[in-house]
């Protein structure tokens, strides 16, 4: 690829969809509508129980990567229901995510229990994909951005500067989640520079990704990807058909980012 083109991640979180046989039964399907691509990084997150089998359907594809949807931040012990990270990463997931909308709000994960599982996360050499976001009523009351540094304080409080060369945010705004309603490409991206600005104030001065999720789509995906403050999208609902998720990835790695955005190239 160019070193002027961005290397796009596009990250399938499939929640409580696709267990096992569903699981291999799409990774078939998608194999066979999709060729490996240098530029992108395609990421899945199966549920627990699927991680092995969609690990191992996809291993041939080095453009691929499975990740958790949750984990414990101990190695292990009397957590019943929970799941470490040596698991999951024995069952082939390289990555995690953590602090998901739904984790903290259906489940009441607190930025406390966030921060422990990101550094334990990489402590263990998985990369976290920490989500925040803020709920319609926080953004109603004006508080959006009081709510996400709240969020992403609690994770810099946790971690050493350094450590952030291994994070991946994502920007999931909790009223634009299963609703069919996004946030406009402008709205992610002022959001997105807040994340920038805020890591920038605790010494990260290196680029963070930052992915955008909350109702993206087919018809959606490639004006949101043309803001150069996105580096790739987080999908629910249109990554669980091998097809629609496909024609998403084609539809996204063909957004053009805006002349005026100072995206930080690609070495390859
Ligand atoms: P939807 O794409 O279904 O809105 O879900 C977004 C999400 O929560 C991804 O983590």
């Amino acid at each position: 690829m160019k070193n002027t083109e961005r290397k796009l991640t596009f990250a399938a979180n499939w929640k409580m969809n696709h267990g096992v046989a569903e699981a291999r039964a799409f990774a078939e399907k998608f194999l066979a509508l999709t060729s490996s691509s240098d530029g992108l990084k395609l990421w899945f997150f199966p549920p627990a129980v699927s991680i092995a089998a969609l690990a191992a359907a996809l291993k041939n594809r080095p453009d691929i990567t499975v990740g958790a949807q949750n984990v414990h931040w101990e190695p292990r012990g009397a957590y019943t229901g929970a799941i470490s990270i040596p698991m999951v990463i024995e069952a082939g997931a390289r990555l995690t995510l953590v602090g998901h909308s739904e984790r903290r709000h259906l489940f009441g994960e607190t930025d406390e229990q966030v921060a422990r599982k990101t550094r334990a996360a990489l402590a263990a050499g998985i990369t976290p994909l920490v989500c925040v976001g803020e709920t319609l009523s926080e953004r109603d009351g004006g508080r959006t951005e009081q709510v996400i540094v709240r969020q992403i304080g609690a994770v810099l409080q946790a971690l050493e500067v350094e450590a952030w060369r291994e994070v991946v945010l994502a920007y999931e705004p909790v009223w634009a989640i299963g609703t069919g309603k996004n946030a406009t490409p402008d709205d992610a991206a002022q959001i997105h520079e807040l994340i920038r600005m805020e890591l920038g104030r605790s010494g990260v001065s290196f680029p963070v990704p930052i992915l955008y999720g909350g109702s993206v789509n087919a018809g959606n995906v490639a004006s949101l990807l043309t803001q150069p403050q996105l580096d790739g999208v987080l999908v629910g609902g249109a990554s669980l058909d091998p097809a629609g998720w496909a024609d998403v990835i084609a539809r996204g790695s063909q957004a053009k980012v805006r002349p005026s955005g100072g995206f930080d190239v690609v070495e390859s």
